[in-house]
């Protein structure tokens, strides 16, 4: 089973450095794209292999790239979003941490295609120890000739940053990390215009994830073919899974996309703990809709995690088990999600607090029917449509599917007026 991103990377932990990363055939494709390839080109073969961006939306990557304008407007600008804050998501620290050189690599290929000359890494500020690898990475790569001017002897000049941002979910979210890297308030903007227009400082900006971005020098030295062969479905390449929660090992691991839920639960995180059992699973990080045990067959990729009806986000599972509260469970992310709330739009800023002190009260044997009416409303008012971005419809998923498949526990907390979890000792 071929892993393109994270074969190199030492199972130490410790950053694969340049020189082996030289020496495992890095900075090659760049050198053949500089070469040999027009940008148009590099976005055709981007094109081909059907990579889907990997940072939650599974939009098509050389689509994206393709509109920004061919004509010269000045200044232009590639982004990587590294700014994961998503509960239960940490697929792009391993990269950061692991294989830096792999991400510039793509940003720099990425950057020719659309011809910008800026590049920013923006980072989720916590994550110190991938800052100072991927510092480093960024000054080896300048002296290797591979940024700054003329980079390979060849007329293609690209400066790159890494800017660490003030550590709000918000600023992963492309539009407001583009008001964040501007030095202003970190809220969405309306779009259209769509960033690939005008993005940063009003010029044409690409923002693509980590993981997205890592997979760009492998498709242009093997090709969009051997991209599609990787997977098991029609998604082209691997994903980096992972699964959290009372397993006995939880994990990341880079696999062919399209597994099942099953083979990750019980092939790779190892099954349930001693003692717990499996009752759900947001597929795809905090703000995706649960699936249960019926689903555990559905393919993990971005259609079949659709049809089954949730979102493959960002392909990360976080696993409910039996011993947990299900209502103290989304109770906990809705507190995120309301600690994380912007502010911007009135749904969001008011409806996200308020389920949260309903699902407190609920937990505490103090809720009542009418309460689970409330929550059903806001699933519906703070729902796709009705907000100014996609946090708070994103914050709605694990309510209303909790609603739906975990009601029974919703309706035992008001007979009983207390949480029935309470007595466990582990919760
Ligand atoms: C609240 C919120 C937070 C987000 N956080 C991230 C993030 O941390 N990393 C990321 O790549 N995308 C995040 N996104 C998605 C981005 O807006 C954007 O779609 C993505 O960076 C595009 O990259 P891709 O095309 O490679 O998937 C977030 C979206 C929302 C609404
Ligand atoms: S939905 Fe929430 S996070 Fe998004 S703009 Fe509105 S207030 Fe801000």
């Amino acid at each position: 089973m071929e892993k393109p991103l994270t074969q190199h990377i030492p199972a130490s932990g410790a950053p694969l450095h340049l020189k082996e990363y030289e020496a495992v055939g890095g900075y090659a494709a760049l050198r053949k794209v500089l070469q040999e390839l027009t940008p148009a080109e590099v976005t055709d073969k981007v094109k081909d292999a059907n990579l889907k961006g990997r940072g939650g939306a599974g939009f098509s990557t050389g689509m994206k790239w393709s509109f920004v304008p061919a004509e010269a407007t000045g200044p232009r600008y590639l982004i990587c979003n590294a700014d994961e804050m998503e509960p239960g998501t940490f697929k792009d620290r391993w990269l950061l941490e692991g294989n830096p050189h792999q991400l510039l690599e793509g940003m720099i290929i990425a950057a020719y295609a659309i011809q910008a000359t800026q590049g920013f890494v923006f980072m989720r500020w916590a994550y110190k120890e991938a800052a100072q690898i991927m510092n480093q990475a960024i000054a080896d790569a300048y002296a290797a000739g591979y940024l700054g001017k003329n980079i390979l002897g060849k007329n293609y000049n690209l400066e790159m940053q890494l800017h660490t941002g003030v550590g709000r979910y918000m600023c992963g979210e492309e539009t407001a990390l583009l008001n964040s890297l501007e030095g202003k308030r970190a809220v969405p903007r309306a779009k259209p215009p769509f960033p690939q227009v005008s993005g940063l400082f009003g010029k044409p900006t690409i923002v693509n994830n980590v993981e997205t971005l890592s997979y760009i020098p492998h498709i242009i030295s093997k090709g969009g073919d051997w991209f599609k062969s990787l997977s098991y479905t029609a998604d082209g390449g691997t994903k980096i899974y992972g699964v959290s929660g009372k397993v006995n090992k939880p994990g990341a691991w880079e696999l062919p996309m399209g597994v099942t839920m099953r083979e990750l639960l019980e092939e790779h995180a190892g099954g349930m703990k001693a003692g717990y059992r499996f009752r759900g699973a947001l597929p795809g990080g905090a703000s995706t809709d649960f699936l249960t045990d019926v689903h555990l067959d559905v393919k993990m990729d971005f259609a079949g995690v659709a049809a089954a009806g949730s979102r493959l986000g960002t392909g990360t599972m976080v696993i409910l088990d039996d011993r947990t509260c299900p209502v103290g469970f989304v109770h906990n992310l809705e507190h995120f999600f309301a600690q994380e709330s912007c502010g911007f739009c009135t749904p969001c800023r008011e409806g996200l607090p308020w389920t949260e002190k309903i699902l407190y009260a609920l937990e505490q044997g103090q809720g009542t029917y009418a309460d689970l009416e409330q929550l059903e409303m806001h699933t519906k008012l703070l729902g796709p449509g009705n907000t100014f971005c996609a946090l708070a419809p994103g914050a709605m998923e694990p309510l209303q599917s909790a609603l739906k498949y975990f009601r029974e526990d919703f309706e035992q907390h008001i007979k009983e007026k207390k949480c029935p979890y309470a007595d466990h000792t582990h919760r």
